[in-house]
């Protein structure tokens, strides 16, 4: 799918970090500032956390940051190529339950992210604040307004009906699998205890991938990106592509934000990416104490859901 794009103009990390030194405007997950056009008009983002530190500050002495490191030493002690596999095996049979997407939004309520340092709210609020505030901008893009709300679903991964996995194996970032772990992978040095750090077949840059091989057909560590991906995928959604690529890779931080991996994209990767990038800018703001009103928005979104979605899903 090609994509025209009115707004905004995306630039390169060089030009984002250039103009931060510059500017000293508000920075944002791996030192990037807001682009004005989406930091100005409507969208409001707030400066601090709910914990009162910058966003996505792993290093923020703040209770919550020795908890954080914890958590992705082991995920990345854990993840390996071959748990990804065993877990999208498992989790493609669908055979769990079988419920609306809005049930799930609820079900959701239950759930607390422990990799996220912004985030101490409950699921749903996160959800609606980032599609209003999606919905705000992009009046005419109801797809994206839906792919916000839904973005994070597979975190019932966390509930016991769904196999009560640790947190490590549902939420923080993701990052490839079958191929060397990147430096611009956060907390990078606990890779060294994983499994596949030598094993001669994943530890060179492409390891057992391709330049352009399309991130497809990538393994990347399994979360509630890849599960929510293969829910909306296997249930027939009419979502466009760009919209499954956000479910799918929103927490491949390492790629959206920090570049590595790029030379896995195909064409199709390249276009979605940029609507990818725009989405993450509401994920990260939207986190904040600003509660959305569930009843008043709740009949646009089952609109929604009936658009793009069967009535009842299998989980
Ligand atoms: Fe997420
Ligand atoms: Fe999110």
């Amino acid at each position: 799918m090609t994509i025209l794009m009115e707004k905004p103009e995306l630039v390169s990390q060089s030009d984002f970090q250039n103009h931060a030194d510059e500017s000293k405007e508000l920075v944002l997950d791996g030192g990037f500032p807001v682009p004005k056009s989406l930091s100005g008009e409507g969208f409001l983002a707030p400066e601090i956390n709910s914990f009162g530190n910058s966003f996505r500050d792993y290093n923020a002495e703040s209770e919550r940051q020795k908890s954080v490191e914890e958590f992705y030493k082991q995920q990345h002690v854990n993840q390996t190529y071959d748990f990804v596999q065993k877990m999208r095996e498992e989790y493609s049979k669908l055979n769990r339950m079988e419920m609306s997407i809005w049930e799930c939004c609820e079900l959701l309520n239950e759930v607390v992210d422990d990799s996220d340092p912004d985030l101490d709210e409950p699921q749903i609020q996160h959800l609606l604040q980032s599609a209003e505030a999606v919905r705000k901008d992009y009046p005419n893009e109801d797809w994206l307004h839906l792919t916000a709300l839904i973005h994070d679903l597979g975190k019932v991964l966390l509930l016991p009906k769904f196999g009560g996995l640790p947190q490590w194996a549902v939420v923080g970032d993701t990052f490839p699998l079958g191929c060397a772990f990147d430096e611009a992978n956060i907390h990078h040095k606990y890779f060294k205890e994983n499994p596949d750090y030598n094993n001669p077949s994943y530890n060179t840059k492409n390891g057992i991938y391709w330049d352009g091989c399309g991130l497809d057909n990538v393994t990347i560590s399994w979360g509630h990106d890849d599960y929510m991906y293969l829910v909306a995928k296997e249930n027939g959604t009419t979502l466009p592509s760009a919209g499954l690529f956000i479910i799918r890779y929103h927490s491949l931080y390492p790629l959206h934000t920090e570049e590595a991996y790029m030379q896995f994209l195909n064409d199709e990767d390249k276009e979605n990416l940029k609507w990818l990038r725009i989405f993450n800018k509401y994920d990260l703001y939207s986190k904040s104490k600003v509660a959305v009103d569930v009843e008043k928005v709740k009949p646009y979104y089952l609109s929604l859901i009936e658009k793009y979605f069967p009535a009842k899903l299998k989980w």
